[in-house]
């Protein structure tokens, strides 16, 4: 499987930070923002990874990222989207790298605590079709929001103003190839987009959608209260990792 990293946009939620820059390349906490996805991907055993991105500042990834070696990579790709069409029209972008292959597609502002390489293993082994990762939250009117129906995913809605559940879709997908088939037949949502929730829906249509739940926390980044809670949960992370070792070492 290879790895889609979407990290385009203007990022107009969090100007004037974006001003000057892109959103995935703003710190959070130690760590460039871009860096949390791609080391998810990489954490999944995904070794093959493109980056998408556009806007003013391209450029800056390749100065920032190169082929990818603080990651253990031997080479990144990269690719540009011109314009704002949207989270589906990026991953368009993607349809000569994945070259048939089943690809998992994270966007470049979620940010997770743990582990995706069980759902990666799982999708692996699934003959066709998707898989979302979905998680519990308490702002669910904020994101794609899914509908659970005994153990069956029946639709998701884009940013309801009534949520049927508690349950966010996350930003990371994982794809079979006939996503740009399904692409292909998108038309603009209200805000002008090819909605990555229409692709979804598309799968659910075709019964081939599968779910599972996203264990640890898991943020966005691309409000100016989400970055800081990004932080936050970074370095609490951090701080608990080292908790044991700081404990012995008190005893010493
Ligand atoms: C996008 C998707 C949404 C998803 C969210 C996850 O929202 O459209 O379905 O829940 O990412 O971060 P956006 O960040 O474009 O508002």
């Amino acid at each position: 499987m290879k790895g889609v990293v979407l990290a385009g946009g203007t990022g107009s939620r969090l100007y004037p930070l974006t001003k000057i820059t892109n959103k995935h390349l703003l710190p959070v906490y130690d760590k460039p923002m871009i860096y949390y996805p791609i080391q998810t991907l990489v954490d999944a055993g995904i070794r093959e990874i493109l980056i998408v991105t556009g806007g003013k500042n391209a450029g800056d990834f390749l100065r920032l990222l190169a082929n990818g070696k603080e990651f253990g990579l031997r080479h990144l790709h990269y690719t540009y989207q011109e314009g704002e069409g949207g989270i589906a029209e990026a991953l368009a972008l993607a349809e000569h790298f994945a070259d048939g292959d089943k690809l998992c597609v994270i966007l470049g502002d979620n940010i997770i605590e743990g582990s995706i390489r069980d759902a990666v293993e799982d999708f692996r082994r699934q003959p066709r079709g998707a898989k979302i990762l979905l998680k519990e939250v308490p702002d669910a009117e904020r994101f794609g929001v899914a509908e659970i129906v005994g153990d069956r995913i029946v639709g998701i809605e884009e940013k309801p103003k009534r949520p049927r559940s508690n349950y966010a879709v996350t930003g990371i997908y994982m794809y079979d190839n006939t996503v740009f088939d399904k692409i292909r037949t998108l038309v603009p949502s209200e805000r002008g987009e090819l909605e990555i929730t229409d692709v979804n829906n598309a799968y659910i249509r075709e019964g081939t959608m599968t779910f599972s739940f996203l264990e640890g926390w898991w943020t966005d980044a691309g409000t100016f209260d989400s970055l800081l809670r990004a932080a936050n949960l970074v370095v609490q992370s951090r701080r608990r990792a080292l908790e044991p070792a700081a404990v012995g070492s008190d005893k010493t």
